[in-house]
């Protein structure tokens, strides 16, 4: 058990980091969550139209949790790498330090994923590059690509990292339900639109 803690704690504590936020504001470009979706992910710095920010935000928020999980995995095993990977998803969710309004996981997701079973982030990036130009659509390719990773891992017969991706689909689902109303109603804005 102190093992899992201690996982826990370093993933929460890497994963926390709202790089976004950060980002954005050592550029001058203000507070990111005042325009666009409110998010403090990559797609909404994208909206400030700083593309290299964008792209900054989506590579830190992601090896946040991929460092977590080497680093934790390194010195404490398997077990409690997975364990980190799921907990910096979490701190990138809700980060203490923002009032526990963090951002909806998808690079965080990434990141994880990269740690624990690297090859599916080159699944993860056909079908989110497949559904973004058929639709572009930063919030659905995401959604897909979330739905098809656990559904692969699990086909694969890596259960348990199924099993802890198919819990993270889903706490991000529930992230982006203003999104999945959004694309519902036809309203949700597209890549490359600001606002
Ligand atoms: O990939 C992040 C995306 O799913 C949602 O971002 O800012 O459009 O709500 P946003």
């Amino acid at each position: 058990l102190p093992i899992a803690l201690a996982a826990a704690a370093i993933g929460y504590l890497l994963g926390s980091i709202p790089f976004g936020l950060i980002l954005t504001k050592a550029a001058g470009l203000g507070d990111v969550r005042s325009i666009g979706s409110g998010n403090i992910g990559a797609t909404n710095v994208l909206r400030t139209g700083n593309k290299k920010l964008a792209a900054a935000t989506l590579l830190l928020d992601a090896l946040k949790a991929s460092a977590a999980v080497w680093i934790v995995g390194y010195f404490l095993g398997n077990e409690a790498a997975l364990i980190a990977g799921f907990f910096a998803f979490v701190g990138h969710l809700f980060p203490v330090w923002i009032g526990f309004k963090g951002g909806k996981g998808v690079a965080t997701y990434i990141g994880t994923l990269l740690g624990v079973a690297p090859i599916m982030v080159l699944a993860f990036a056909a079908v989110w590059l497949a559904v973004a130009f058929t639709t572009r659509y930063s919030s659905l390719s995401a959604l897909v690509a979330m739905l098809v990773i656990p559904i692969a891992l699990w086909i694969l017969d890596a259960e348990k990292v199924a099993a802890i991706m198919a819990i993270m689909t889903v706490i991000s689902y529930w992230k982006h339900k203003a999104n999945i109303s959004r694309l519902i109603s036809g309203t949700e804005s597209k890549i490359g639109a600001k606002g």
